[in-house]
């Protein structure tokens, strides 16, 4: 039986942030998500340490049904340290560290694979800053050494640790209590394994992998590297299954949201954990935990969670928020919240549901075929009934009936010469 733990107890101090590192987020999704993800497609048997801000953490990846212990990180600090007390139950136990989002079931399936005491993984990066560096003589591996214990010699070698490594059962047993925190950070190195099992002769296998699946996460920087990455693989995915993308580059898809028959996505545009089906969002659009079908949306229109916009046209500078539109025609300059619109309504330019009253929200609702007339407050809670007429620039404070015209107008007021004797004659 294979055995993958997963170290996310760290701080995360390089990334200067109150949130623990392994709760850091690509395309909206905690790093620590997708490890496991990738892990649980190889085996159930997963471990998960954690400590800094525990509960946080423990409350994140409760769902995954994973084993979740708590590191003494005061007495035990350190990667090797996390494993002081963790009880081994695989014949070959993978270890992976928790900053390593990147990283597939196929990579790690890899070291399962290998026959060896210990299977380790290397890369040779032109810039080895941040990662231990991996001391190689005639072709074995020696030792690791941190960047932080790393002499001038060692700080220039250009081979480093990738963080995941497949160790024999009985390799861990022995020596995790023999590690000592003799060093910069006083902290217990799992590194310290591989210059033990060389010295006692142990079958040590390197595998070179590559940067993009290994990188490690441990600044502002290197999180916003590996999220253009992550977005990428998503992007890729979803133009594989159909989606249309205008300038690929310039849109974001974060890991949630989910596409249905043929889409597209123009470019600039924003799309989370939204689920769209046959429909076109136009540039530079932002949709957040919406759903919109056989719909038209933007360009540079937002729709804000608990939308639902179906056979719909929505144009530029409106916004929608948990508003239920069926079939509808919103094309200019609206805000739309709180509402329910139903089939054949046209909603003119300027429309606004004024639906906060500075305490409370509340709901509107329009009927079926209402032509809304351009600059129209709606004053929730209001019920617009079918087939009714608003006139352009009416402020509705009251439920109007089906069939109704409402308006609502101060009579204009006309002076003649007037300009004139303000501004005077050229
Ligand atoms: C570690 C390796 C380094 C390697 C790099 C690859 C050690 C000593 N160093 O360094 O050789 O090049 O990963 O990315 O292992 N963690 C715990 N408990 C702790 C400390 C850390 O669970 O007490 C977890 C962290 O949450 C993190 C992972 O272990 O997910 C790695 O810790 P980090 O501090 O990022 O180690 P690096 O300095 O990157
Ligand atoms: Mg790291």
């Amino acid at each position: 039986m294979f055995q993958i733990i997963i170290l996310a107890a760290g701080k995360g101090t390089r990334m200067k942030s109150d949130t623990p590192k392994v709760l850091h987020k690509l395309c909206e999704k905690p790093m620590i998500d997708y490890i496991i993800e990738e892990s649980k497609k190889i085996t159930n048997s997963i471990d998960v340490i954690l400590s800094h801000k525990f509960e946080d953490v423990k409350k994140e990846i409760e769902k995954y049904n994973v084993r979740i212990h708590k590191q003494d990180l005061k007495n035990f600090p350190g990667t090797g340290g996390a494993l002081k007390e963790i009880p081994f139950t695989g014949e070959k136990i993978l270890i992976l560290n928790g900053d390593m989002p990147l990283i597939t079931a196929d990579e790690i399936k890899k070291f399962f694979e290998i026959d060896a005491d210990i299977a380790m993984s290397i890369m040779n990066l032109t810039n080895p800053d941040g990662y231990g560096r991996v001391v190689i003589e005639n072709e074995r591996v020696k030792k690791i050494v941190e960047q932080k214990d790393a002499n001038e010699d060692e700080l220039k070698i250009p081979f480093v640790n990738a963080g995941v490594y497949c160790f024999k059962k009985e390799i861990l047993e022995k020596y995790i209590p023999l590690l000592d925190n003799n060093n910069a950070q006083k902290e217990y190195y799992l590194t310290d394994i591989i210059e033990m099992a060389v010295k006692d002769n142990l079958n040590i296998k390197a595998l070179e992998v590559n940067e993009e699946d290994f990188k490690g996460i441990n600044s502002k920087k290197d999180l916003s590297v590996a999220e253009k990455i992550m977005c990428n693989r998503i992007k890729d995915k979803w133009m594989q299954q159909g989606v249309i993308m205008r300038l690929p580059d310039t849109i974001f898809i974060d890991a949630y949201s989910r596409f249905e028959g043929e889409c597209e996505i123009e470019s600039g545009s924003v799309i989370k954990k939204a689920k769209i089906i046959k429909s076109r969002v136009k540039a530079n659009s932002v949709i957040e935990e919406a759903v919109l079908k056989n719909s038209e949306v933007g360009p540079m229109a937002r729709i804000r969670p608990k939308s639902e916009i179906v056979d719909s046209k929505i144009g530029n500078f409106v916004e929608v928020k948990a508003s239920k539109l069926n079939d509808v025609k919103a094309g200019h300059l609206s805000y739309l919240g709180d509402a329910e619109i139903d089939s054949g309504t046209n909603i003119g330019a300027g429309t606004i549901t004024c639906n906060y009253d500075g305490k409370a929200k509340y709901k509107t609702k329009i009927g079926k075929n209402v032509f809304v007339g351009s600059d129209t407050q709606l004053i929730a809670p209001v019920v617009i009934e079918d087939d009714v007429m608003i006139a352009a620039g009416s402020t509705v404070n009251k439920d109007i009936k089906k069939g109704s015209l409402a308006i609502s107008r101060s009579p204009l007021k006309i002076i003649e010469g007037f300009y004139y004797k303000f501004f005077g004659k050229n």
